[in-house]
């Protein structure tokens, strides 16, 4: 069965917007879990606009599934996935002025420095994961360089304008998963799925796992919604 890493990063976005203590990321990765997620995601990143390194540590304290740090090929990163300890490192390329994620890391183009990178995380007893486009060349440089994991970018994919599109993009992922299969890594994807483009992904054993944050964290507010304003309307009415 496929496994499921549910990304809490938009529940610290919502947080931020007011710098206060709620939502809690923690609160919701333990309610995800409880739910049957295999794993939580969070992505600390440069410029901390949502997971903050409090919630990284609590995370790391009270997950019992398994935690993967996503972040950028940096010595801060380094020492403090060195440190925390996740159960995943992924790695993404990072820009400051991005809104999210925006296309896989450029392995072939950085492939000296990636290998160092790597072997530096795993001599720290850290597995890692890179975050690549669906692309023959990216995977073969990803084992060239040491991973355990690939994790396909699937926004391209999430964000075809017509069915043809999505069609044929899925048959990529599906091709560049096999491709990875062969060479020995492992193969999970996200970016932009939801609860409409995952169909075609049911039962494709070449997709070992996905990780998903906006979607379902955009689900659980409107899900949650009569419920939050029965509970305050009874309150109020006292
Ligand atoms: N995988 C990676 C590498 C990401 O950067 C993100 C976004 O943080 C995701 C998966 C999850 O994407 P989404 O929030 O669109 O489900």
């Amino acid at each position: 069965m496929a496994k499921l890493e549910v990304n809490v990063d938009h529940v610290a976005t919502l947080r931020q917007a007011r710098l206060g203590k709620e939502p809690d990321p923690v609160t919701a990765a333990a309610l995800a879990e409880l739910a049957g997620a295999h794993g939580i995601i969070v992505h600390l990143r440069e410029d901390r606009r949502h997971i903050q390194d409090r919630d990284l540590r609590l995370l790391r304290q009270t997950v019992k599934t398994r935690l993967n740090l996503e972040m950028a090929a940096t010595e801060e990163m380094l020492r403090i996935a060195s440190e925390v300890r996740p159960d995943l490192v992924t790695l993404v390329p990072e820009k400051r002025q991005e809104l999210t994620t925006e296309g896989g890391l450029d392995v072939v183009g950085q492939k000296d420095f990636l290998r160092e990178y790597l072997l530096r995380l795993q001599a720290a007893g850290l597995t890692v994961s890179l975050f690549v486009d669906a692309d023959y060349a990216q995977l073969n440089a990803a084992r060239d360089v040491g991973a355990t994991w690939v994790e396909l970018h699937t926004g391209t994919y999430a964000e075809a304008d017509t069915e043809a599109e999505a069609l044929r993009l899925f048959e990529q992922l599906l091709d560049a998963a096999r491709h990875a299969r062969s060479q020995g890594l492992r193969v999970k994807c996200g970016h932009g799925l939801n609860y409409v483009n995952i169909l075609p992904f049911r039962g494709r054993p070449e997709f070992e796992e996905f990780s998903i944050g906006h979607s379902i964290i955009s689900r659980a507010v409107l899900v949650g919604m009569e419920r939050a304003v029965r509970e305050m309307l009874a309150l109020i009415s006292g």
